[in-house]
């Protein structure tokens, strides 16, 4: 793309009042600050600081045939003196004199400008129409090598994946133009009628792909990423410093369950906005050590407790968990991120039959695009119908639902696709 044409008639300078203005022509459209060195000696402090806003000035007035272009000799200064925090300013703004607006130049000059106009809307046109490689050759370039690198070299790292064609050909498409802020039906924006279809869609899947039946569990599939899809379970079901406790991450556990460093620091947000104690793994077999989580959290009382880990790699206990939770009154939460993949394809235990909410990351071993996603129960509670499984409240009903909807949009907004 042509951008030559594109260039600031604007230059910006910091002038001291007491020295004589050094103005620097400026070639290209970047912007320069020239300080008075006796602004920075100590002994001769500066007390206002005049900026200039000075237009570029051209660097030849003389056109095609060598004949001096007189408007660059007639333009006057126009100055508007104002004020930013104390300090006074100067505007100078070139103009063209009453008299040189009569002259035979400035129509030459006119065409000249519109010309230039013409030029750049062009560019820009094309640009609307080109492909990444004509566009931005910088950008593909490197895009081009990292397919290189992926193609050629190999990281077993058990967060990633590699999604298919189709994956890739609805991800980079005109769906990136829509805002649809809300849900399904109830959008802040109009024309959302086909995105409707596809969350819609989208939900329909995701509770297929877990065999669950949308009388009993519900879905959110807005958030980007899993890290959101927890922190929105969090916000919607928590206040700022109620309690949630997850493993350890120094046992397999992920930071987003909350994780103080061995020194005190807090490195997520959930260790920031909410009171995290971890349970870990006993260092002898490298399981969960239950008995002592039930420990923990019977001193602890977490109004949330959270099972799955980035690398545990054993089966969850999901029952002794349930009866943990149970114990002690906490939602009980599964993050299946790692291993959502396995738990569809029927590898691993499904969390569903015990757990209050399931997240998940949806690119990992799901192999889907970038995302996070949210299952919760709804309707009537287990405990009601003969189980013991308790929400941590007296209610027989469900009411994850518009708690976690409510925290995905509008609380945490833009945190997850709108
Ligand atoms: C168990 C678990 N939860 C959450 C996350 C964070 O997932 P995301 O990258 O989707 O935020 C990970 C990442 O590896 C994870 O292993």
């Amino acid at each position: 793309m042509d951008l030559s044409h594109s260039q600031s008639s604007l230059s910006l300078g910091f002038l001291s009042q007491s020295s004589p203005p050094h103005r620097t022509q400026i070639a290209d459209d970047s912007i320069s600050f020239q300080i008075d060195s006796s602004f920075r000696d100590p002994a001769h402090p500066v007390s206002t600081i005049p900026l200039q806003l000075l237009e570029q000035q051209t660097e030849d007035h003389r056109d095609d045939n060598g004949v001096e272009d007189r408007e660059g000799r007639e333009e006057e200064d126009e100055e508007e003196e104002f004020s930013i925090l104390g300090h006074s300013m100067c505007l100078k703004r070139r103009r063209d004199s009453e008299s040189s607006s009569s002259s035979p130049f400035s129509s030459k000059r006119l065409s000249m400008e519109q010309s230039d106009l013409e030029a750049r809307r062009s560019a820009v046109r094309a640009w609307g129409d080109q492909p990444l490689c004509v566009a931005d050759p910088d950008v593909f370039e490197i895009m081009e090598k990292e397919k290189q690198r992926q193609f050629k070299g190999i990281e077993l790292i058990a967060s990633e994946n590699f999604v298919c064609k189709a994956v890739m050909e609805a991800l980079g498409s005109h769906l990136t133009n829509k805002y649809s802020e809300g849900m399904p039906g109830a959008r802040y924006y109009g024309g959302n009628q086909y995105i409707d279809e596809i969350e819609t869609l989208c939900c329909d899947r995701a509770l297929a792909a877990f065999n669950l039946d949308s009388e009993n569990w519900g879905v959110n599939v807005q958030p980007y990423s899993c890290t959101s899809a927890n922190f929105a379970v969090y916000t919607g079901l928590l206040l700022p410093g109620d309690r949630i406790m997850g493993l350890d991450t120094p046992s397999g556990g992920n930071t987003s369950h909350g994780y103080y460093t061995p020194n005190g620091r807090k490195v997520s947000g959930a260790s920031i906005f909410f009171e995290s104690l971890p349970y870990k793994v006993n260092p002898q077999t490298g399981y969960i050590d239950y008995d002592k989580l039930e420990e923990r959290a019977l001193d602890f009382r977490p109004k949330i407790l959270i099972c799955g880990g980035s690398s545990y790699p054993r089966e969850l206990d999901y029952a002794r968990f349930r009866q943990i939770a149970d114990k002690c009154g906490a939602v009980l939460l599964c993050d299946m991120a790692q291993i959502s993949g396995l738990i569809a394809a029927k590898e691993c235990v499904s969390p569903f039959d015990y757990c209050d909410i399931v997240t998940s990351t949806t690119h990992k071993s799901l192999r889907g695009p970038r995302g996070g996603i949210i299952f919760y129960r709804k309707g009537t509670k287990l405990r009601k119908r003969g189980m013991l499984l308790s929400q941590g409240d007296d209610s027989d009903q469900y009411d994850f639902e518009e708690k976690i909807n409510f925290a995905v949009f509008p609380v945490i907004a833009r945190w997850t696709t709108q």
